[in-house]
């Protein structure tokens, strides 16, 4: 705390984005008079992580965003993956208290979606309204409890796109210059003569260039625009992601960016000639010229904070979010978030996010989902035969970060019948059977200080349980935490029926033992589904009300082994109820 109250008396900073309040152009000078980036780095610390950690956050909500959804395309159950991924960990943080802010929406401008517009007969502006409302229509269907939905195309983000292209402009990192490469209008980036290859149509004989890293068209193109520095920054991004070794997760993705440094960096393109393109937010003070789409998106993550947090006072300015937390991005885009995205911070003097989490893809018939390939999963249909929350589970269930993963509706309806029917599902009417608990009370909680033999090895999963999920969600590894999870649920339905309730309810010398073996069960129960939230939160909170937990027992500090209806437990009811996962056939 004396380091951060420090730091604030001694230097005018915006106390959550990091950014010096009063302009200074040191960058820009130097690089005028040919300095190397390493002699010009006066606020360095600034673009690493720990800076940030070092100013007083103490109110600062937790930002975690998702991509923006290019609308040249409906939603499949990939882009659903990306959203659930940063909502369950929205929702794990203000489990533990935070407050939380979610960002997602649709990125609307660039060739593909002008293309897009024309092959639909719509202008652009129409095909945008009608897809970004999908993707909104799906969010919602699918309880993403996003606290912003941007789009590119309003105004609000077209005065932090100006204020972040003047900065970089005035601070000496964009300039003028002719461009010869490889574009891709599918993934809106220009590649190098060695990352492009060249191909033979089958059919046609004719040949045409694809880049290797995506495998999308790709057209040789010659223009004149405008020019990032982004050479400029090799050693800073260098030096970040030496310095915070865990940035980008998981590591194999560092490891990757660091290579990528190491090969060193080319100027960026940063402007198409309004010839080529034109449905795009123009380049300030030159209508000649349309902004690269990827500068404009990025800038979403900015826009969303009320950047450039003009008349907002210091206190708003202390919960805007920024810098995020969290990055949740599909490993496709790894470059556009992991170099450029950082590169435009440092170059405009703002902090970088704290980190960067880059999940692996579906497939389908292993191979990647794409409208033109004809294998999408409709991410609608999907919710509609298994249930919201059945889906949300099974994509942070089997979707990893390294991974690529197969979807199949035989693998969900697997995933459903054995573990959320088969063992939460079963865990929870054993524990509510009424055969069993008549009374429909808490059973008495047992000692903890003197275990049943046969209750050890249960008793030592749930008082690990917390810490194993703790550290999977730190890690952003939602895969993990499900495996501790069914783990635990496992032991409690095999100890269950190990112990025999259903004898002992029948001998009245049983009956203090029975209602150890049912707290067990409905402990077990409690405490899995108070963790399982994040991921199935509406599936959740009706087990919760079965079991009468209060709203106010369900956060973090009640997911621990004894923490469970802990006031007044006497007067509280568990519910009987309906099968809580009926059963259901994946369509053919
Ligand atoms: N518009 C850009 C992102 C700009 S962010 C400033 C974009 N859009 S996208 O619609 O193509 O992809 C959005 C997200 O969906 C990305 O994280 C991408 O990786 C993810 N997915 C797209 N297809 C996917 C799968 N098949 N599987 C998992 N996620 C995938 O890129």
């Amino acid at each position: 705390m004396a380091s951060s109250t420090f730091l604030l008396r001694r230097l005018p900073l915006c106390a959550q984005t990091g950014r010096l309040s009063r302009p200074s152009y040191p960058a820009f000078t130097a690089l005028q008079q040919g300095w190397s980036r390493t002699h010009i780095r006066p606020s360095a610390s600034l673009y690493s992580t720990h800076a940030a950690a070092d100013l007083d956050q103490t109110n600062k909500p937790y930002y975690i965003t998702t991509p923006i959804f290019y609308v040249n395309a409906v939603p499949h159950i990939g882009h659903l993956h990306s959203a659930v991924l940063a909502d369950t960990f929205k929702r794990f943080h203000e489990m533990k208290g935070r407050k939380a802010i979610l960002s997602t929406g649709t990125d609307e401008h660039g060739l593909k979606i002008q293309q897009a517009a024309a092959q639909a007969g719509l202008k652009e502006i129409e095909l945008c309204d009608k897809v970004s409302k999908r993707f909104q229509d799906l969010f919602d269907a699918a309880n993403i409890s996003y606290t912003t939905y941007i789009r590119t195309t309003e105004p609000r983000h077209a005065v932090a796109v100006k204020k972040i292209w003047d900065d970089l402009l005035e601070r000496g990192y964009i300039y003028k210059g002719h461009h010869e490469g490889w574009y891709s209008v599918s993934d809106e980036a220009f590649y190098p003569s060695t990352h492009v290859e060249e191909k033979i149509n089958e059919k046609t004989g004719e040949k045409y260039h694809i880049a290797i890293e995506t495998g999308k068209e790709v057209e040789w193109t010659t223009e004149e625009n405008y020019k990032f520095k982004l050479s400029a920054f090799t050693d800073r991004l260098t030096e970040w992601l030496d310095n915070n070794p865990e940035a980008i997760l998981p590591k194999s993705r560092h490891l990757e960016v660091q290579s990528w440094l190491k090969s060193g960096l080319s100027d960026l393109s940063v402007s198409r000639p309004r010839s080529r393109l034109t449905w795009g937010i123009p380049i300030p003070g030159d209508d000649s010229h349309v902004m690269y789409v990827w500068m404009d998106a990025l800038t979403n993550y900015l826009t969303v904070t009320g950047y450039p947090w003009k008349n907002m006072s210091d206190s708003q300015k202390a919960v805007c979010g920024w810098p995020a937390d969290a990055q949740v991005v599909g490993k496709d885009i790894l470059r556009f978030h992991a170099v450029y995205w950082p590169a435009f911070l440092m170059a405009a003097d703002l902090a970088v996010p704290k980190k960067i989490v880059a999940h692996a893809h579906w497939t389908q018939g292993k191979m990647k989902m794409s409208k033109s390939i004809g294998n999408v999963v409709d991410p609608f249909t999907a919710m509609q035969e298994f249930g919201t929350d059945t889906i949300r589970f099974y994509l942070m269930n089997d979707g990893g970060l390294i991974d690529d993963a197969d979807y199949s509706s035989e693998l969900v309806a697997g995933r459903y019948k054995k573990l959320l029917a088969g063992q939460l599902g079963n865990l929870l009417n054993r524990s509510t059977s009424v055969a069993l608990n008549p009374s429909n009370k808490v059973p008495k909680q047992p000692s903890a200080d003197n275990v049943h033999p046969d209750d050890k090895v249960l008793h030592k999963k749930l008082e690990a349980l917390p810490g194993l999920v703790d550290e999977a969600m730190a890690n952003y590894r939602t895969t993990h935490a499900t495996q501790a999870i069914f783990d635990m649920i496992a032991e409690a339905n095999a100890n269950f029926t190990h112990c025999e309730p259903w004898k002992l309810v029948k001998d009245p010398a049983g009956h203090d033992r029975l209602q150890t073996v049912l707290w067990y069960a409905m402990e077990s129960t409690r405490l899995a589904t108070l963790l399982l939230q994040p991921i199935m939160p509406t599936k959740t909170a009706e087990i919760l009300d079965q079991l009468d937990i209060r709203k106010d027992e369900r956060s973090w500090e009640h997911a621990r082994l004894g923490q469970g209806w802990v006031k007044d437990a006497e007067s509280r009811k568990i519910l009987p109820g309906t099968p809580m996962f009926p059963q259901v056939k994946a369509k053919k």
